[in-house]
């Protein structure tokens, strides 16, 4: 019966998908939140070898992990937001949806203990402090300073990796990544970019 309800979730659209989400949330999808297949691409690409743990940083509703825990479910998928309305939203579509293999964190990711995880999913979470407009909400400061720290702090992180550490950046202006990180694979439209750390 589960299944019944649940399947087209996964496996329609973009719009099916976000009425998992509130309206609020729903509304902020096609401008905040990872496409169905961009999500689907991406997981494939992290998620290339069993037990993988892979973490989106600036996990907002959750959608990506979601999505790529469901077609991946040899993988672990783990996502750190700032906006607890946010995390809560996604804490609470992981159990509609009985997501095992997912696991979600409220908090700063300058704040947070990256160490234990393999591979990431960056959907260009800090651009938000470069734009005077279309935020998720005014509850969190803005600044180009934060965009620089946020970015140098996520650069030193995958810096400091183990060769064979696997990226995906969707949209991102490529503040965070480090040279030592070779471009594998992209979309035509260079928006979707898949790196490997050598
Ligand atoms: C463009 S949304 C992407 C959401 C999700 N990754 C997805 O693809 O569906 C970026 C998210 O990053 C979060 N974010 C921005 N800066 C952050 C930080 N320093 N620490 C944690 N989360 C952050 C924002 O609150 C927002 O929810």
């Amino acid at each position: 019966m589960e299944k019944i309800i649940l399947e087209p979730v996964w496996q329609i659209s973009d719009t099916t998908f976000d009425k998992l989400y509130p309206e609020r949330v729903r509304q902020l999808s096609g401008k905040h939140w990872t496409p169905m297949e961009i999500a689907k691409k991406s997981a494939r690409f992290l998620a290339s070898e069993p037990g993988s743990k892979i973490l989106d940083i600036g996990s907002g509703a959750g959608k990506f992990c979601l999505i790529g825990a469901y077609h991946f479910p040899s993988s672990v998928f783990y996502g750190i937001e700032q906006r607890e309305d946010l995390y809560q939203v996604a804490v609470s579509a992981k159990e509609v949806t009985d997501s095992q293999n997912v696991h979600f964190f409220f908090g700063n990711l300058t704040q947070f203990d990256h160490t234990q995880f393999d591979h990431f999913y960056f959907y260009n979470a800090f651009y938000e402090n470069l734009v005077s407009d279309g935020q998720i909400d005014q509850l969190v400061p803005y600044s180009a300073e934060l965009y620089h720290y946020y970015s140098r702090y996520l650069y030193n992180i995958l810096e400091s990796k183990t060769n064979g550490t696997r990226l995906v950046t969707f949209h991102s202006l490529e503040d965070e990544v480090p040279p030592c990180y070779q471009l594998v694979d992209a979309t035509l439209d260079l928006n979707l970019k898949m790196w490997v750390k050598r």
